[in-house]
């Protein structure tokens, strides 16, 4: 399975400080924004990752992630031209993913919870043995701003609309889609919806028509964050701070993650880190002594 990391928008709602700079390289506490959702592809061991952003920013991101070698990673990169809506990731995409299923996660979104890898591992078993879609449903406060699946009390998804003035529930669906290859077709007959964008949303209710869709609730254990309002990101910052003083361990450290995994070796990280200051790398040190 290949992955997508969606990382392009205008970023409009955090102006003036997405104005230079990519809302997805912003900081989260002590690293990008981007190191959350690609944390999380590691986590699921996709390894090969294509990043698509806007012309502008997209340098950017090479620069800071490079070829993905660093972290024992394949990574690519591909311009959205215009924020035309997350849906063309796959039509951008679709010489990356060749025969390959594929998982689209948001550039934005924050995902962090126990037994976070084992979700992921089910997910892609789920998508690889059959040609069936999985979502995942968080219950929020006020669903209006998200795409919303009305369920049953099985987690069978009813329906599913985007940003609804009426939701039929409070399941928002997150940013983060397990797609079979089929998803490239469906993504190429996808219409523009009434706001012109190629909606996530109408791919997800194209499966729901073919009872393909499956659904997964994060539970409340689980904390999926928002970055969109000046007031989320500092949420965020704040949760993640918190966490991370208290136990004394990085959340989405990237190469800790690698390491983990055996991806890289501690010789290869001494060699990276090695000269640079700050608390990010000392961390890392630490990790290796
Ligand atoms: C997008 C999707 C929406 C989803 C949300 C998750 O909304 O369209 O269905 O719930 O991401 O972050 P956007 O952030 O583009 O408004």
């Amino acid at each position: 399975m290949k992955g997508i990391i969606l990382a392009g928008g205008s970023g409009t709602r955090l102006h003036p400080l997405t104005h230079a700079v990519s809302k997805q390289l912003l900081p989260v506490y002590d690293k990008p924004m981007i190191y959350y959702p690609l944390s999380v592809l590691m986590l699921a061991n996709i390894r090969e990752v294509l990043i698509i952003s806007t012309p502008k920013d997209l340098p950017n991101f090479k620069h800071l992630l490079g070829d993905g070698s660093d972290i024992g990673m394949k990574l690519s990169y591909a311009e959205q031209a215009e924020p035309k809506g997350l849906a063309e990731a796959f039509v951008i995409g679709e010489d990356f993913i060749e025969n390959d299923d594929v998982c689209l996660i948001l550039g934005d979104n924050i995902f962090y919870g126990a037994g976070l890898s084992g979700i992921l591992a089910d997910a892609k078993q789920k998508v690889e043995s059959s040609d069936e879609a999985v979502i995942f449903g968080y219950h929020v406060e006020n669903p209006r701003r998200y795409g919303v699946a009305e369920i049953n009390d099985k987690e069978d998804v009813l329906s599913i609309e985007e940003k609804p003035e009426y939701p039929k529930g409070n399941h928002a669906v997150v940013g983060l889609y397990f797609y079979p290859n089929s998803v490239i077709d469906i993504a190429k007959k996808v219409e523009p919806s009434h706001r012109g964008e190629l909606e996530i949303t109408s791919v997800n209710a194209a499966y729901l028509e073919q009872k393909k869709l499956k659904l997964q609730a994060l539970n409340r254990g689980f904390a999926w964050l928002d970055t969109g309002t000046h007031e989320a990101l500092t949420e965020a910052t704040e949760f993640i701070k918190a966490l991370e003083k208290r136990t004394g361990l990085k959340i989405s450290c990237l190469e800790e993650i690698a390491l983990s995994k055996k991806w890289i070796s501690k010789a290869e990280l001494k060699s990276q880190i090695d000269g640079k200051k700050g608390d990010y790398y000392g961390y890392l040190q630490r990790l290796m002594d």
